[in-house]
């Protein structure tokens, strides 16, 4: 069957596309922002954003779908007045940004990577699903799955962290937390849109929407990884990226839409641009103009135009004359109907719209507990001098920024109520055996000092036998457009651990903060160093917990901590380079190694490391045998021993390196990971199975497939402290 004929025996194009205009198929093609009129009830006059796109009342009706509003009774209301008004009764689509939550808002993703925990990963998402979903919304775009490896870009608290594996995992973990597994049938759960097509975490110098340019291997090994698992998974959309690749807007990149995520991945679902990037190929300097722009856009295979007007007034031109074809807009249009056919929208144009549920499930207890349970598991402790956990009856000096601040949600918790977030201070305090035991002072604001701030830290601090200090980033610090040169903690904030350490007491710190920082001023200078991200809805009670041992820290590091600025991009899956660094050349005073004079070529602190308030043991390392043929495997087996004093969950992780390639490999590259909880003294053997699949990767033709030859393996709890053993593939 051709093409077309297959288009036309499409029961939606039959009952639908084949009755449109072709103004009515380039509406359906748009996304507006709400709001769009002013009055309600009246609907003949445009306001808003949309009114100074120059959107008319006879677009707005025909359009497609809504990005950003929120609440069940308003989208009832819009979604009713629209289907009064659309010639054919085509329902909108609702969409918006629940990265991290809805109302409860969950750790930022980039801590959730840190909990190496997918299965509440995907239990958050379901979650954030299900209150979106009864606030009338059917589209969630996320999961951000950009591989990052510069924390000064802002946007990679956005991200679960610098490896394809793990991003994979918990790509995956997400779109099945969000989608469910029935769309139509299960209105609690909305459709996930994996961004940002392709590889927007490599933005130059970390500046945000900057170029990317990478080799097509480095783009398919290591960042097209995690979208690939989101697009497995059932992903129903994708959004395109702000950047180039090679050298062509992704918006308008046709090898990257077409070939690749369409014909090659086989994805079917819809294609939307993030916000303008259809019109920014004007900008980029690859269309000369919007018209030029969107024919780019259409070609690359984008459907849904986000936030401008290029496909509204050029597509049905462009159609006329035969620069595109009628049937790539009608295969455009046919993606978005069938998107809203499957999540029911024909039948139930209001869906999971719900004012009751909505007022009853809303940041209820239950959702609340797996934003504790998920912001436990994702606190990493980077540092303890065995001050922590602090005991019961210790007076506490609780001082900083954030020892009594709501803003501890993080960027992209569009809903989340920072005033509803349970504070540090306040937890404390009630975890505490006497409230007065926890005195609270802010010691100074994020970026500034005064006289009468350190006065109230000193007043504080006497007294005291352990002082914590909360210290971080504003939330706007990181996130989009929130990109740092110097990723140090503001001057203000390190005057005050001066300041507090010169009292000559124990001294804990907790960072609240989007991105890996650079600790000098910090790590250097505490006993202890608890790295809360932003923990969400309920971070103070999760930190309480931790702090006063109520929980043990198990959160590893998703992405490297950076010795200093200088070293990044820092990242544990790199090459080995020719003239690898070595302590005993430097010793020699080999200066001819890849190395700086000034600072380690290691981060401060790996991929994988995480302290706890126990201590675990790795021994009896053991292959099932030498060699691994084609079809075979290899079992791998490790004894894990808890050998300190108090329960916790231990993550063992499994890495390997190809000792010589026909292209060369990564010096470690995870492949695998578990994670097992111990009671004090208790030992668990785990196995690993590993086989050649997964000893493959991209060689210098692009084929997929892997080296005989030795293999290095590695088994332990952070990519740098590991059991080691040889295999060889044959
Ligand atoms: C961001 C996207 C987001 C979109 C809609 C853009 O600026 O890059 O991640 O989904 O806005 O809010």
């Amino acid at each position: 069957m051709s093409h077309s004929a297959a288009l036309e025996n499409e029961p939606l194009y039959r009952k639908y596309i084949k009755l449109m205009t072709l103004e009515e198929k380039a509406a359906q093609l748009l996304q507006l922002a709400a709001p769009f009129y002013d009055k309600p009830g009246d609907h003949s006059e445009v306001t808003g954003p949309m009114e100074e796109l120059g959107i008319d009342a006879a677009t707005v009706q025909n359009a497609g779908s809504v990005l950003g509003i929120s609440g069940a009774e308003k989208m009832i209301a819009v979604q009713q007045a629209h289907m009064e008004q659309n010639r054919l009764g085509i329902p909108l689509l609702f969409m918006a940004d629940i990265v991290h939550g809805f109302k409860t808002i969950f750790p930022i993703p980039l801590a959730i990577g840190c909990s190496w925990n997918p299965e509440l990963a995907e239990r958050s998402a379901q979650v954030a699903a299900y209150e979106a979903a009864v606030s009338g919304l059917h589209v969630t775009f996320a999961p951000m799955v950009d591989l990052v490896r510069d924390p000064r870009w802002g946007r990679v608290m956005e991200s679960t962290g610098e490896d394809p594996y793990l991003n994979a995992v918990f790509a995956r973990a997400f779109v099945e937390g969000f989608q469910g597994e029935d769309l139509s049938g299960d209105v609690k759960r909305v459709a996930a849109c994996v961004k940002h097509f392709a590889a927007y975490g490599l933005s130059e110098g970390g500046r945000d929407y900057n170029t990317v340019d990478l080799s097509e291997r480095q783009l398919r090994e290591y960042y097209l990884p995690a979208y690939k698992a989101a697009v497995d998974a059932g992903c129903e959309m994708v959004m395109t990226s702000f950047n180039t690749v090679d050298g062509i807007p992704a918006t308008g990149n046709r090898k990257l839409l077409r070939s690749l995520l369409r014909e090659e991945w086989g994805f079917e679902g819809v294609v939307i641009s993030d916000w303008a990037a259809i019109k920014e190929i004007v900008a980029h300097g690859a269309a000369g103009d919007e018209r030029e722009a969107a024919l780019k856009a259409m070609l690359a295979g984008v459907d849904i135009d986000m936030m401008t007007t290029s496909y509204i007034q050029h597509l049905p031109e462009l159609v006329r004359e035969g620069a595109i074809e009628q049937r790539m807009l009608d295969e455009a249009v046919l993606r978005i109907l069938k998107l809203k056919e499957k999540l029911g929208l024909f039948e139930n144009p209001l869906r999971g719209a719900d004012p009751a549920a909505e007022a009853e499930i809303m940041r209820c207890a239950e959702h609340r507990e797996v934003s504790r349970q998920l912001a436990e598991q994702s606190a990493v402790l980077l540092k303890n001098g065995g001050l922590l956990p602090l005991r019961q009856g210790q007076k506490i000096a609780l001082v900083g920024p954030f020892a009594d601040s709501g803003d501890i949600l993080g960027w992209w918790s569009w809903l989340g109520e920072t005033e509803t977030a349970v504070k540090l201070g306040t937890a404390m305090q009630q975890l505490a055996a006497e409230p007065a035991d926890v005195r609270i002072a802010e010691g100074c604001g994020i970026e500034s000092i005064t006289d009468a701030q350190k006065a109230a830290a000193l007043q504080a601090a006497e007294g005291a036998d352990v002082i914590v200090l909360a210290l971080g980033e504003a939330s706007h610090m990181s996130g989009e457009a929130g990109s740092r040169s110097d990723i140090r903690l503001p001057e203000a904030q390190l005057e005050l651990i001066r300041l507090m350490k010169e009292l000559g007491k124990p001294l804990a710190v907790v960072l609240f903060n989007g991105r890996p920082l650079d600790l000098h001023g910090v790590y250097d200078t505490a006993d202890a160093v608890l790295e809360a991200w932003y923990p969400g809805s309920e971070g103070g009670a999760a930190l309480a917990n931790l702090l006063y041992g109520a929980a043990n820290p198990s959160g590893r590091l998703s992405m490297s901590f950076p010795y200093t600025v200088g070293q990044v991009p820092v990242y544990y899956n790199h090459y080995s380079t020719g003239r690898p660094f070595s302590a005993e050349e430097q010793e020699k005073g080999n200066r001819y190694i890849s190395q700086y004079l000034d600072i380690p070529n290691d981060p401060l602190l790996p991929f994988g490391f995480g302290l706890s308030y126990t201590s675990y043991a790795y021994e009896g390392l053991q292959l099932s045998a030498q060699q691994l043929t084609a079809d075979g495997e290899l079992k791998v087996k490790v004894k894990v021993t808890n050998t300190g004093a108090m329960a916790g969950t231990e993550t063992l992780q499994l890495y390997v390196r190809d000792v010589a390639g026909e292209v060369v490999r990564p010096v470690r590259e995870l492949k695998a990971f578990r994670q097992v909880t111990l009671a004090p003294g208790e030992s668990r053997e785990v196995e690993f199975t590993l086989t050649e699949m997964q000893l493959r990767y991209h060689h210098s033709d692009l084929s997929v497939s892997s080296d005989p030859g030795a293999f290095r393996l590695y088994v332990g709890g952070n990519s740098r402290d590991a059991l080691e053993a040889e295999f060889r593939l044959v």
